[in-house]
């Protein structure tokens, strides 16, 4: 479907969004492990967590699920039945390196699948580990989906050494270790997001430079109610918006402010962006707090190579924040954009070429600078949800507007994107 997008003038008004979705993914399957109970307020219903709780259906979890939330009857350890089919983990990477981490100490076989998207995408990174644990899982010859993981024989807690920055990797060496006597350690050198860490209330050590974080059978989830804070990956698309537009002021409620994942927060307010926080407070062990978002005029700053981590998920927006700011917008070290839904380097980088701005693509990042010259191009969305939303943004603030190709992929983390921003147009 391609989507047309207009210049927008203005934005004013208050939004809740929906709920974060690496949250939301992790709220789902430490319910469905847990013995009993557990709900879920304020879930994201998008496609991507809509995968994790099929998948966990087929696993033998009764879920009943409204519009914003769920509630789960968890089976308890070792209490997961073997699925009638493969498991469809869709354009979900989270639910496939996650899920795989409690698969590979299950007593039967699955194989999970997804969508030519995520078919891509590497999984040796978490096959490696989790052999090391004594997994058998078979990949593809690439070392990508389809996976099969075998029924569990003898495995042993290991203590790894993680030098790929990835949240995913260490949550499923962590979930897999949930299921032995014996203690489990991930080293982590650059801070990933700490959701699993934080909702299962892991013991995390600081080093000078490193982390160790410790999970055992001890730490298994028991059944419980967690209330899901708003997305601050989709609220980076407002805040960007808001700040770029004239007279306009946005009011973010009930925002996820952890610090694994506020760097776009403060690299907006170091580029002159008008953010306040107010109203701060904790939910399920995550902080969160409202954000107001004024008109701001904005510069490029220096990003450093230790919040790149905290950021993956917002460089694509941020990009687009770069391009209306003063001088040029610099992201390097980023190496692992190529490993996301697209290749977000190239899918970036071509499009702002399209479009007649100067971008130089590095293996690790580019340089942007320049004013669209073609408005009347066909944005390529590469089917990520992340690059459309951010072309559509970047499309409401120049003048013709843009039109997008498969805009649908947006779904996959928030389906109801234009009608928020329909809501807050002057
Ligand atoms: C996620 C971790 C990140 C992020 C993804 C969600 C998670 O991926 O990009 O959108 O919920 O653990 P990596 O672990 O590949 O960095």
């Amino acid at each position: 479907m391609i989507e047309k997008i207009e210049k927008i003038n203005a934005v004013k008004g208050e939004l809740i969004l929906p709920g974060d979705k690496s949250i939301s993914h992790r709220a789902v399957m430490f319910s469905a492990m847990a013995d009993g109970k557990s709900t879920v307020k304020n879930y994201l219903n998008s496609e991507d967590v809509n995968s994790t709780v099929d998948c966990f259906r087929k696993l033998g979890c009764k879920i009943e699920q409204t519009e914003t939330d769920l509630t789960i009857e968890g089976k308890g350890f070792g209490g997961f039945t073997k699925p009638n089919s493969v498991l469809d983990a869709g354009n979900s990477g989270t639910t496939t390196r996650l899920i795989c981490g409690i698969l590979a100490t299950q007593k039967f076989e699955t194989t999970i699948i997804g969508d030519a998207s995520l078919s891509k995408r590497p999984m040796k990174r978490v096959v490696e580990p989790l052999s090391q644990m004594g997994a058998e899982i078979e990949t593809s010859e690439k070392g990508t989906l389809p996976m099969k993981i075998s029924n569990a024989k003898e495995l042993k807690a290991i203590e790894f050494d993680m030098l790929i920055a990835s949240a995913q990797i260490k949550s499923a060496v962590l979930l897999a270790g949930l299921h032995m006597d014996e203690t489990t350690v991930v080293i982590e050198h650059s801070r990933t997001r700490n959701h699993t860490e934080t909702l299962l209330g892991l013991r995390v050590e600081e080093f000078d430079g490193f982390r160790k974080i410790y999970s055992s059978k001890k730490n298994y989830p028991k059944p419980t109610e967690y209330i899901v804070p708003s997305d601050i990956s989709t609220a980076a698309f407002f805040m960007v918006l808001a700040l770029n537009l004239k007279n306009s002021g946005l009011l973010l409620k009930n925002v996820l402010l952890n610090e694994t994942r506020n760097g776009i927060i403060k690299i907006l307010q170091q580029m002159g962006g008008r953010i306040e926080i107010e109203n701060t407070r904790e939910s399920s062990g995550e902080k969160l707090g409202d954000l107001r978002i004024f008109s701001s005029r904005l510069h490029n700053i220096e990003i450093s190579e230790e919040i790149i981590p905290n950021i993956i998920d917002e460089i694509p927006i941020l990009a687009v924040a770069g391009l209306f700011a003063e001088g040029k917008f610099v992201i390097r070290n980023a190496e692992e954009l190529r490993h996301k839904e697209s290749d977000r380097i190239d899918a970036l980088c071509s499009n702002f070429k399209n479009l007649g701005l100067n971008c130089t693509e590095f293996e690790d990042g580019f340089e942007l600078s320049g004013e669209v010259i073609n408005e009347n191009i066909l944005i390529e969305s590469f089917d990520d949800h992340r690059i459309a939303m951010a072309f559509a943004i970047l499309g409401m603030l120049v003048g013709k507007g843009m039109s997008i190709n498969n805009f649908e992929s947006v779904a996959v983390s928030n389906p109801e994107f234009l009608k928020q921003i329909r809501s807050i147009t002057l």
